[in-house]
């Protein structure tokens, strides 16, 4: 028996989980990496099982942790891992269930089998694995913290939204288990309580299809999985951390930690630097004000750069130490059905975004949301298909759409 199958034996029997994902994005060189490994370290130094794990194709962990890594999980210190994955790696070696099922969803479309080895097929497909991997490491139950050390901002929102595309696309286009649509409905809270059907009575991509239910599940579980931002003191990282947490709240992630990197010491005493210290103060303040429901960590900008162990813990030291980074924000607003006087009010917070860029509308049985060049299809549970959209609006950074019967 592989290992795949045996974690699809696996369902949890309960919510009592408190094992936390960490996901660190932010555009390319802002200090994601950086940030990632003093968060790992800190981790490791309260004591807690942590694994950090870079899906960045780009991978540098080794630089940082100073040893060389291969495919597979090597410990670098007391109670601290590191991963750089290889989605091909660990598609060939723990995902061979869900490669074959790949191969029937994808021969049943048509496409030549040759090409399958290649996951070009569907773009984002490879990085996918990455991601069934974390959920393979976060169900062991070995690690207390996973640290993720991710790609720039917009291919981490495709990965994080891949799942949900996916299982979209396999809904519209297979007549996938019935069964598993009904137990695992990403609106049902109690999804994991559920007694799902004998293993063996799934096909493969029934299989697959609750693979991507699960992984979604748990990237949109608010206890579990974090998204934390890097950002720095300019227009144009400023204006992409903005942009970025707008579409991971539309995507209803949570976002509960922002991270200025490169802040310049107050008392440089040089004039070239006097309109650069106005500059950082000036989108400082605009990321405090769009960030200011969760905490925010300012890091300086060091003297040298920051390869090696002492470089990051310099990060900590400076700029995490004294705070419980790890705590959990529960305040944090999320996507909500409550049932009003009318029917039911879906709200979903949406920071950062005009009125006159958000487009709705409905199809079929789901809710389609457009802003820019993202697209979401929120299927809807099924005690509002009998209702309609009566009224949208933009209020207090949240979407408010109004359902009647
Ligand atoms: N606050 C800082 N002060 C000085 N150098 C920094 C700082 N933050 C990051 N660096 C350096 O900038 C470079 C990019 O950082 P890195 O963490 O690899 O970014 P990313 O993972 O976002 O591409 C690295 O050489 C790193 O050492
Ligand atoms: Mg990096």
């Amino acid at each position: 028996m592989n290992h795949r199958s045996v974690t699809w034996g696996r369902y949890r029997e309960s919510r009592d989980c408190v094992n936390r994902i960490l996901v660190f994005t932010g555009k390319g060189g802002v200090g994601k990496t950086s940030v990632a490994a003093a968060h790992a370290r800190h981790s490791a130094l309260e004591g807690k099982k942590t694994l950090i794990v870079s899906t960045d194709m780009a991978h540098n962990l080794g630089d940082i942790f100073e040893i060389p890594l291969g495919k597979t999980i090597q410990q670098v210190s007391e109670n601290l891992d590191v991963l750089e994955i290889d989605p091909n790696h660990v598609m060939a070696h723990d995902f061979q269930d869900m490669r074959r099922a790949m191969a029937n969803l994808i021969g049943s479309i048509g496409v030549p089998d040759g090409q399958l080895d290649h996951l070009s097929v569907f773009p984002g497909m490879d990085e996918l694995f990455s991601l069934l991997k974390i959920m393979d490491l976060h169900e062991s139950g070995q690690y207390e913290r996973i640290i993720v050390d991710c790609a720039p901002t917009g291919e981490t929102l495709s990965l994080l939204k891949f799942p949900e595309l996916l299982s979209w696309y396999m809904e519209k286009f297979f007549p996938v288990g019935k069964v598993a649509m009904r137990v695992l409905s990403p609106i049902s809270r109690t999804v994991f309580k559920v007694q799902l059907p004998d293993r063996e009575a799934m096909t493969d991509i029934e299989k697959m299809y609750v693979m991507l239910m699960k992984l979604q599940n748990l990237l949109k579980d608010r206890q579990t999985t974090s998204i934390r931002l890097v950002s720095m003191p300019e227009k144009m990282v400023v204006e992409e951390t903005k942009r970025n947490y707008m579409y991971m709240n539309l995507y209803n992630f949570q976002v509960d930690g922002l991270y200025i990197n490169r802040i310049l010491p107050e008392d440089i005493d040089n004039p070239f630097f006097h309109e650069w210290l106005n500059i950082q103060h000036q989108y400082i303040t605009e990321l405090e004000e769009v960030f200011s429901e969760m905490p925010i960590y300012r890091i300086p900008w060091f003297d040298t750069d920051l390869n090696g162990l002492s470089g990051i813990d310099r990060i900590d030291r400076e700029a995490l130490n004294g705070r419980d980074v790890f705590a959990l924000q529960e305040d944090l607003k999320g996507e909500r059905y409550v049932k009003n006087e009318a029917g039911y009010l879906l709200s979903i917070f949406l920071p950062c975004v005009e009125k006159g860029e958000v487009h709705l509308h409905e199809s079929g049985t789901d809710l389609i949301i457009k802003i820019g060049n993202f697209k979401r299809s929120i299927p809807l549970p099924a005690s509002l298909r009998s209702h309609g959209v009566t009224s949208a609006k933009l209020d207090e950074k949240t979407l408010c759409v109004q359902f009647e019967s």
